[in-house]
């Protein structure tokens, strides 16, 4: 049964292909984030280990309600590797172990490439879709993002400004 909330079929559908995408942008980063907290090693490494720790289980957390929202919004949640490294804009790197402050770059500049598609999507979705529960629910992850974003910049500083 089609859900009957003020949103066109067609625009439901617009919201659940965007929401998709995110869905795979945010297991992508789970994934690495979780190879990272496995791999990492020098002068910070449990500090790291436990950070990265912290931040894959809020993504899994995050990924979790993407999924939700789109079967909310009638759709399907994808839910296969092949699905989601096929549709994620991030790039994943087999057989490369990186040195600890690459590590902080990648996932700055991975947080930071989530921040500017959140924004842009939720622009999306406010302006064409009307989607205002969508757009509310997107503004928190954009938050989330942002706030790891200038976590890995802190530790970068004064390296990357
Ligand atoms: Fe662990």
């Amino acid at each position: 049964m089609k859900p009957s909330i003020g949103i066109t079929e067609k625009n439901l559908s617009k919201s659940t292909t965007i929401l998709s995408q995110l869905l795979a942008d945010e297991m992508l980063l789970y994934v690495k984030t979780r190879k990272f907290h496995w791999n990492v090693s020098g002068n910070s490494f449990m500090e790291l280990h436990k950070l990265f720790q912290e931040q894959y289980i809020q993504i899994e957390e995050t990924a979790d309600l993407i999924a939700e929202r789109i079967t909310k919004l009638g759709g399907k949640a994808i839910g296969t590797l092949k699905e989601f490294s096929s549709l994620s804009s991030l790039k994943e790197s087999a057989n490369e172990y990186p040195a600890q402050e690459d590590m902080l770059k990648e996932l700055m500049t991975d947080h930071e490439k989530l921040s500017v598609h959140y924004r842009h999507q939720i622009d999306k979705l406010s302006k064409d879709q009307k989607d205002a529960g969508t757009v509310d629910f997107l503004t928190g992850i954009l938050e989330n993002h942002e706030s790891n974003a200038w976590i890995f910049r802190r530790y970068l500083a004064p390296a990357v400004q």
